[in-house]
């Protein structure tokens, strides 16, 4: 994997890390602090869970928003690029990630998620590994005009077996997540340009 940025002393690029899961151990949060090893130089990841952000409210969604949501917009805008890890809920992705992209997609066309691109990654102890939540992510995201980058399926099945004490184990799984990495940069510097 290659450093970035290229130029030597530029500022580093920025990776929110967003998690579709609040539970306190869950695999999906873990896989994105395991990617947060990952990462080359010059590129820093920070993590994102959505405790704060309450349910979708128009009502809600003027001058003065809920404080979760400010916070996750500003993070939202002030990043080159999305991690976001889910698990699957029923067949979908779950409501609080569902949620979350109904807040930071407005105003429509014009919000922080317009432009940003996103590696979607899902995990499940299933044997899909979350492809169909990942589709649905996938399909929320371009209604609000960010860049799921284009790339074969991140799905971890059994993603259980692939972790000992938080640690992704699985070298496999590992040197797919780098390889996803690697396109999601390459994408932020095709924007940068
Ligand atoms: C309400 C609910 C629905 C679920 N539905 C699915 C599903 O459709 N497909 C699947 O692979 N796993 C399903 N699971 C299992 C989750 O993938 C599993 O609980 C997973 O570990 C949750 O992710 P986390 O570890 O990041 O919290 C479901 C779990 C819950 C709580």
């Amino acid at each position: 994997m290659s450093d970035f940025p290229d130029a030597a002393g530029a500022a580093p690029v920025r990776l929110l890390a967003i998690s579709g899961s609040l539970r306190r151990n869950s695999h999906s949060t873990a896989v994105l602090r395991n990617i947060g090893t990952l990462v080359p130089q010059g590129v820093v990841l920070e993590l994102m869970t959505l405790e704060q952000v309450p349910p979708y409210d128009g009502d809600q969604d003027g001058a003065a928003p809920p404080q979760g949501v400010v916070e996750l917009k500003a993070a939202i805008a002030g990043a080159d690029g999305l991690v976001i890890c889910s698990p699957e809920y029923n067949y979908g992705m779950p409501g609080v990630l569902k949620n979350a992209i109904d807040w930071a997609s407005r105003p429509a066309f014009a919000s922080p998620l317009k432009g940003k691109p996103a590696l979607i990654i899902t995990a499940s102890p299933g044997v899909l590994g979350g492809v169909r939540a990942q589709a649905q992510i996938r399909e929320a995201l371009a209604a609000t005009l960010a860049r799921p980058i284009l790339r074969p399926h991140v799905a971890i099945p059994n993603v259980p077996s692939r972790f000992q004490d938080g640690q992704i184990v699985d070298q496999v799984t590992v040197e797919t997540l780098k390889g996803a990495l690697d396109d999601l940069l390459d994408e932020i510097r095709l924007v940068a340009r």
